[in-house]
């Protein structure tokens, strides 16, 4: 099976053979929006186009088949920037068509969700899930395989991208979170006040803006940069983990599977493995977007082709029923 993701800014393609995964090629597009200082989507879409075949023909010569051998091609449907998704989108349904074989649509979303599970396969619901990158901060409750509730989301910034706003303020590179972790490292987090966001709320919503103007603030007192880095750090994962640990307290729920860009972050697995939670996490290689985690979903989740009148959606939510 194939699995084709186009969404953002990295070209994703990966195979998965009974429900392994074999293949997982990502062209990413950083260098290219680095000077922009964030995507610029018809770039983005133009170098998906350019980069997608050679993916795919290196993905398949990576495991010796050929294309007529490949029983499905998936590709993400939304949600992301519409261009981006088209490319992807359009050329897994032409592909579909030449070969005769079934087309899958998949949610960017739960595609992040099945690349965690992946690591744990006899994890079964119910478990929450926490999907937090560049583009989402989301939290929704899994009762059943297929069934998401949304809990809580940003109600502002991404807390990947609130990871690239104050790596920016600190003179960082883009997309500055794994960077800004590194400077992390080095500073005291304790030398810092930041403020902790949505402290007394009693939903399970999510907000880093303010943090970003913090950080502003204190850097303009003199502040070190790294301390800045270590306490912002250590703030946004307080706010996740606690939001999430009193969400599985109140929904009963024992697992959370976090997945997403922001799951690589280590401050936050190490949180997290303190939360009294069972957590998932995907491997290293999955945590960021790419093909396999659409495959992925493809193959545990979907009997049936779907039509090729099928339409990208550049909003799309996964939640059949929203609690808040
Ligand atoms: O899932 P992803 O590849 O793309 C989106 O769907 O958005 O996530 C990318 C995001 C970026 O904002 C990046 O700065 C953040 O994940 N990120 C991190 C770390 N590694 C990547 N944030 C915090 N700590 C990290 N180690
Ligand atoms: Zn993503």
């Amino acid at each position: 099976m194939l699995g084709i993701d186009t969404s953002c800014d990295d070209t994703g393609v990966g195979l998965v053979d009974n429900g392994v995964v074999t293949a997982n090629l990502v062209a990413s597009q950083v260098a290219m929006h680095a000077r922009f200082g964030g995507v610029v989507p018809e770039l983005a879409s133009r170098e998906h186009t350019r980069a997608i075949d050679r993916l795919v023909v290196e993905a398949l010569q990576s495991v010796s088949i050929e294309l007529y051998e490949l029983d499905l091609v998936a590709a993400t449907r939304g949600p992301g920037l519409i261009g981006a998704l088209l490319t992807g989108f359009t050329y897994a349904k032409a592909l579909s068509f030449a070969l005769d074989k079934p087309f899958i649509g998949i949610h960017h979303l739960e595609g992040h969700i099945f690349a965690a599970l992946s690591t744990t396969p006899g994890l079964q619901p119910p478990f929450l899930a926490l999907i937090a990158s560049g583009g989402h901060t989301h939290l929704f409750d899994v009762p059943v395989s297929g069934g998401y509730r949304l809990l809580g989301a940003t109600r502002d910034d991404a807390a990947g991208e609130a990871f690239d706003k104050v790596a920016r303020l600190l003179g960082l590179g883009y997309p500055g979170g794994a960077e800004l972790a590194r400077l992390a490292d080095e500073g005291h987090a304790e030398r810092v006040p930041f403020p902790l966001p949505l402290k007394h709320q009693s939903g399970f919503d999510f907000s880093f803006s303010g943090l970003k103007t913090a950080a502003m603030r204190l850097l303009e007192r003199g502040y070190a940069r790294a301390d800045i880095a270590a306490s912002f750090q250590e703030t946004v994962v307080e706010s996740l983990a606690r939001t999430v640990t009193r969400a599985a307290h109140t929904h009963n729920r024992e697992a959370v599977v976090i997945a997403g860009g922001v799951a690589a972050n280590r401050r936050l697995r190490e949180r997290f493995a303190h939360s009294g939670l069972r957590t998932v996490f995907p491997p290293a290689e999955m945590n960021t977007d790419n093909g396999a985690m659409i495959a992925l979903t493809a193959y545990h989740r979907y009997q049936e082709s779907q039509p090729l009148t099928l339409d990208a959606r550049a909003y799309w939510p996964l939640a059949n029923e929203t609690s808040s």
